[in-house]
């Protein structure tokens, strides 16, 4: 028997209960042995849930869970940061398995925690904490092994790829898709870390350390989320065969690598223009491999515990090394060379903004004080140092995929 201490029952937390009860008899033929979730950490004891569990299984306190020396896995879905690196670096101590779904503890305390595992000797996996329930964690270790990894991209947020296939499809406002997003549970009652671009850059974090081999913390991404992005600036690009999405992306330079989250105008046929709606993307580049492209649900009850569940299972046959994938390679961060074509917007133009001209390629709009232009090609820092000088001017910046 192979007892779990669930932590968090929620979406995730349910999924990965559901899935397990329903497919018990097949678990035991594929493992020989039962799985069983022993105890089940929740905030709320009497909260009604939509998953009947036996009262008897909740707790208020995680302690117990790590505690029990007869839970052999603990499987993290809280999103609670403070408590879930307590919790994990616990288990790791007293020799217990780890899944978690929380790219949030995962980004922040990657390196930290992958030692803990490997000293320890147990698993620490976390494959539904990037892009939900796409596997891609697995296979990227599996490829670092022989390629060199030279880029990896990402649509990697539901929430913002649904915002914006709908403000592309339907030619919605912003304001009206996002609001519509909450009301169907795509968008959080709080979205600002959807929309600001951060989640998506915690799992840009764990990718690109994986798949570059160097350690690449959020202070090393630039991060720009979708917020300013308007139905103007969609249509504009659209009408030169261009879709917007929000790319995260890390690659390997010349001397060190770049890392960077930010809203990009790809061309229509290209492979992510076609990942659509709450749907993510990945693409890797190996010097192997060529170029491994993955897509489908990044996030959902089911798909994210498929990928929890996964792990699991991986962590009874022991079918996934133990020790750690991340291997300090020394990098320098090449952020400040960073350089594109762009199209900027700036809300409030005058004439007496008079340093555009020497960025301007193409004007694509000036009206009532919107102006939409087309830039030469620029290094990013470059052009944000003169946004700066506009002070509270309102800007939509995008990079153009050549
Ligand atoms: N939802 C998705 O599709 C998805 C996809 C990929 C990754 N994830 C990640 O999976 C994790 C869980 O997401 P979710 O959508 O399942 O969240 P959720 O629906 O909000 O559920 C969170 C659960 O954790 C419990 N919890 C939270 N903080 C706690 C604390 N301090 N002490 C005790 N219990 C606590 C809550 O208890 P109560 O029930 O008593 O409130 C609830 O059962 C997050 O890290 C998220 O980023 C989610």
């Amino acid at each position: 028997m192979i007892n779990i201490g669930l932590l968090g029952f929620g979406t995730v937390g349910q999924g990965v209960y559901r899935i397990l009860q329903d497919k018990g008899e097949d678990l035991k033929a594929l493992l020989g042995l039962e799985i069983e979730v022993k105890s089940i950490l929740v905030r709320d004891l009497y909260k009604e849930r939509v998953t009947e569990v036996p009262l008897s299984k909740l707790t208020l306190n995680p302690d117990d869970i790590v505690s029990d020396d007869s839970i052999d896995i603990i499987v993290e879905v809280t999103g609670d940061v403070d408590l879930s690196y307590r919790i994990i670096s616990k288990a790791f101590e007293r020799g217990k398995h780890v899944v978690t779904a929380n790219k949030a503890v995962v980004s922040a305390y990657f390196e930290e925690l992958s030692h803990l595992a490997e000293e320890n000797r147990v698993s620490f996996l976390y494959e539904a904490s990037v892009a939900g329930g796409i596997p891609v964690l697995k296979p990227l270790k599996d490829q670092i092994r022989l390629n060199r990894i030279s880029r990896i991209q990402g649509i990697l947020n539901g929430t913002c790829n649904y915002i914006l296939t709908r403000m592309t499809d339907e030619g919605l406002a912003y304001d009206e898709v996002l609001k519509e997003a909450q009301k169907l549970g795509y968008a959080e009652a709080d979205p600002s870390s959807d929309v600001e671009g951060i989640d998506t850059m915690r799992k840009l974090r764990i990718i690109s350390t994986i798949a570059l081999g160097a350690s690449i913390t959020e202070d090393d991404i630039i991060c720009d989320g979708i917020d300013k992005v308007s139905d103007l600036d969609i249509e504009l690009l659209m009408d030169r065969g261009m879709k917007v999405k929000l790319i995260a992306e890390a690659r390997k330079v010349e001397k060190g690598y770049q890392a960077i989250v930010q809203p990009k105008a790809l061309p229509v046929a290209s492979y992510f223009a076609g990942v659509n709606g709450a749907y993510n993307g990945i693409s890797m580049d190996g010097n192997y491999s060529g170029t491994l492209g993955f897509q489908g649900p990044g996030a959902g009850m089911y798909p994210t515990a498929n990928a929890i569940i996964t792990d699991v299972i991986d962590c009874i046959l022991e079918t996934q090394k133990k020790d750690s994938p991340l291997r300090g390679r020394k990098l320098e961060n090449r952020n400040e060379d960073i350089a594109a074509t762009y199209y900027l917007r700036i809300s409030g133009y005058d004439r007496s903004m008079d340093n555009i001209k020497e960025h301007l390629q193409e004007v694509l709009h000036d009206e009532d004080g919107e102006f939409a232009f087309i830039s030469k090609e620029v290094k990013l820092y470059q052009l944000l140092h003169m946004l700066a000088e506009f002070e509270d001017k309102p800007f939509s910046l995008i990079a153009i995929e050549q």
